[in-house]
């Protein structure tokens, strides 16, 4: 598997360099077929690098975005994803970005399953970049360890499904792992250096530690271009 490192000296020097390159990737896109998509991680780490993506020179309004996965709560919910997007990104001229929202009216991840795929299934596909997170326990996306539905969410054939994982937020919606894997490129986005040593294990030789982590599958899977963009 060929992974491409970046690391930088600090996380304002990563948030830039983020940013430049996921312009560049989205603008290569519009030069070559008129559009673009990405998919975009929640959690803490994004935020900075949310900001400086909506400051650099794209043509916004020919860009879809969605995001990798959501938390089943309300879009003014602390633990909410779309509203960190909402608040760092899709702010001045970003704010054109046709962002398409995973989060619907249904009670439930798998009551609204059904609505977001076709929503996901009307931007342009395969994902120009998908920009993951990883979390302390090696997931990505909502694709967790211990999940009932990893396997599911690791095999099906459909853009999203509904999970329940291990930890809080218990309700939430995520790409499948053939959806990332058909990414034209995948970038992990990962600060400090115990996610960097978890991932160096993630990335290891021993099968029977590697496979705990969803990470590793992703990116074994994954077709496209692989890159880590690191900070401490
Ligand atoms: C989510 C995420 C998730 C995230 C990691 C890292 O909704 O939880 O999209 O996969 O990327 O948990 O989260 P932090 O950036 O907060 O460490």
């Amino acid at each position: 598997m060929s992974v491409q490192w970046h690391e930088f000296p600090s996380k304002d020097d990563l948030d830039a360099a983020l940013a430049a390159k996921i312009a560049a990737v989205l603008n290569a896109a519009i030069a070559e077929r008129g559009v673009a998509s990405f998919a975009v991680s929640g959690g803490r780490t994004p935020a900075g690098m949310f900001k400086a993506l909506s400051e650099q020179d794209v043509a916004w309004d020919k860009v879809y975005a969605t995001l990798v996965d959501e938390r089943w709560v309300p879009v003014e919910h602390a633990d909410s994803n779309e509203r960190t997007v909402r608040q760092h990104l899709l702010t001045g001229a970003a704010s054109a970005i046709r962002f398409v929202s995973p989060v619907c009216e249904a009670p439930t991840p798998h009551a609204g399953e059904a609505e977001i795929e076709a929503r996901l299934a009307a931007m342009p596909q395969p994902f120009d970049v998908l920009i993951l997170g990883m979390g302390d326990d090696g997931h990505t996306a909502s694709l967790f360890p211990g999940a009932a539905e990893l396997e599911h969410a690791c095999a099906s054939t459909t853009l999203v499904a509904a999970v329940t994982p291990p930890v809080a937020p218990h309700r939430r919606i995520t790409l499948t792992l053939p959806t990332i894997a058909r990414a034209r490129a995948v970038i992990v986005h990962i600060t400090g250096t115990g996610k960097k040593a978890l991932l160096h294990t993630a990335l290891g030789e021993q099968k029977a530690v590697t496979e705990q982590y969803p990470i590793r599958r992703v990116l074994d899977a994954a077709a496209g271009q692989k890159h880590v963009f690191w900070a401490d």
